[in-house]
């Protein structure tokens, strides 16, 4: 122990806390090694293929799989939280192509509690409500982001799923029921995964004991950056610059030797394939020969990409493509502008967020790390008139 300042210079510095435990999680297991991942126990594969986003946010809220009569609730819940205050839907109009989509979606979500009476109830029951009332709505801000540059915002449909009601809001037509297939399993492959940088954020927040909404405006604020959330649409700006398939090989040997990163592989904890990442080529493969020039264009340079990183980059130096990198080309055929791809994240992430939250106010600590000083200490303050 050095006693100077009270400075241990015996710990060990975790830069980007790498190999930090900070607490103890029932929500979701990632299997680093093994490229696994478990929502509440369940594997990630099943869930995406049986399963529904409505279910999957119940899960991850309550522990369990709904029996029929909860989820029925608990959709009847969602519904009634679709619609947006008009105040809401005018700051998205006003503010439309002025800013980033996401800067606008958590702009929006930060003003909710103007319109939650039991915005600053701290009760569980009241978090699992404001949860909910997160989940839907922030799907709705996101499809009226989208649907402001049609100029019109779409009312929801209580008729519909989640998925299905977003596209809806988003285009004003009645959703495909394949593409609504495919969104809702866009939506549970990024509904969660443990403690990565914006549900760390929004623990950061929820742990001084502020309320939900500003846990999760942390945690969306965080999502932005390129490292996190924004490397879905940064991977997609790679593959329209790369234009053709067959630039694909010369543009990936040109930046790997300009040492520039490849948005959409690398990962903190996986480091083999990211099995998100599995799942959604699966899906993508099918879209090789799509109609749209576009899509098959986009598909192709991905499935080539990933082809030449894998062999490159995967099995020397365990760099792997994570869920962002086939993200684009799904949702560009779904039908979703690349700049709603980071809060559509956010939407899929909320119920995620919501859960670590409510689950790490069962037994809170303020969250509270330290930092080594390698300042100067006791300088004389000098006045501004005799500074050189
Ligand atoms: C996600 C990410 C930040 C994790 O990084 P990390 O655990 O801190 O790993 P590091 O940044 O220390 O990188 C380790 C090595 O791999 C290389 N590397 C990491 N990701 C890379 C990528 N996407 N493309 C090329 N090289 C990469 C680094 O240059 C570094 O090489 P070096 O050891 O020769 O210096 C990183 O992989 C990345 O920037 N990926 C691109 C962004 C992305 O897809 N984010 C979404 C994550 S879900």
């Amino acid at each position: 122990m050095n006693d100077w300042m009270g400075e241990d210079e015996s710990q060990e510095i975790h830069k980007g806390l790498e190999g930090i435990y900070f607490t103890e999680s029932k929500i979701c297991k990632v299997d680093g090694q093994g490229g696994r991942l478990y929502y509440r126990g369940y594997p990630i594969e099943a869930l995406a293929l049986k399963s529904s986003f409505e279910e999957v946010c119940y899960l991850l809220l309550y522990g369990k799989l709904p029996n029929k009569p909860e989820l029925n609730n608990f959709i009847s819940g969602m519904k009634g939280e679709r619609s947006l205050p008009k105040e809401v839907i005018n700051l998205i109009k006003e503010t439309s192509g002025r800013a980033h989509a996401m800067d606008i979606a958590r702009t929006a979500i930060s003003i909710l509690p103007a319109y939650d009476k039991n915005a600053y109830d701290a009760s569980e029951e009241a978090n699992m409500g404001k949860a909910v009332k997160l989940i839907s709505k922030l799907a709705s801000i996101v499809a009226a982001i989208g649907s402001s540059s049609r100029g019109r915002y779409t009312a929801p449909d209580n008729s519909l799923s989640h998925a299905e009601n977003f596209l809806y809001m988003l285009t004003g037509k009645k959703p495909d029921k394949e593409k609504a297939r495919l969104l809702d399993t866009m939506l549970i492959l990024h509904a969660e995964h443990s403690s990565n940088a914006s549900t760390f954020s929004s623990l950061v927040t929820g742990s001084t004991l502020a309320d939900l909404y500003a846990s999760v405006t942390a945690g969306m604020a965080t999502l932005k950056g390129p490292l996190h959330g924004g490397a879905d649409e940064a991977a997609l700006k790679m593959m329209k610059e790369i234009g053709e398939p067959e630039n694909t090989e010369r543009y990936i040997n040109e930046a790997l030797n300009g040492k520039a990163r490849i948005m959409g592989f690398g990962h903190r904890v996986y480091k083999t394939y990211d099995p998100r990442a599995k799942i959604i080529k699966a899906e993508l493969e099918l879209l090789q020969n799509d109609a749209s020039k576009e899509v098959s264009n986009l598909t192709r340079i991905a499935l080539t990409a990933e082809q030449l990183m894998v062999e490159k980059l995967g099995k020397t130096k365990g760099i792997w493509p994570n869920i962002d990198f086939f993200a684009g080309p799904v949702y560009t055929w779904i039908g979703i502008a690349p700049e709603l791809f980071t809060p559509l994240f956010a939407a899929s992430r909320v119920p995620g967020w919501c859960a670590h939250i409510i689950e790490y106010w069962r037994s809170n600590r303020l969250l509270r790390p330290l930092e080594r000083y390698t300042g100067q200490v006791d300088l004389e303050y000098i006045e501004i008139e005799d500074r050189e």
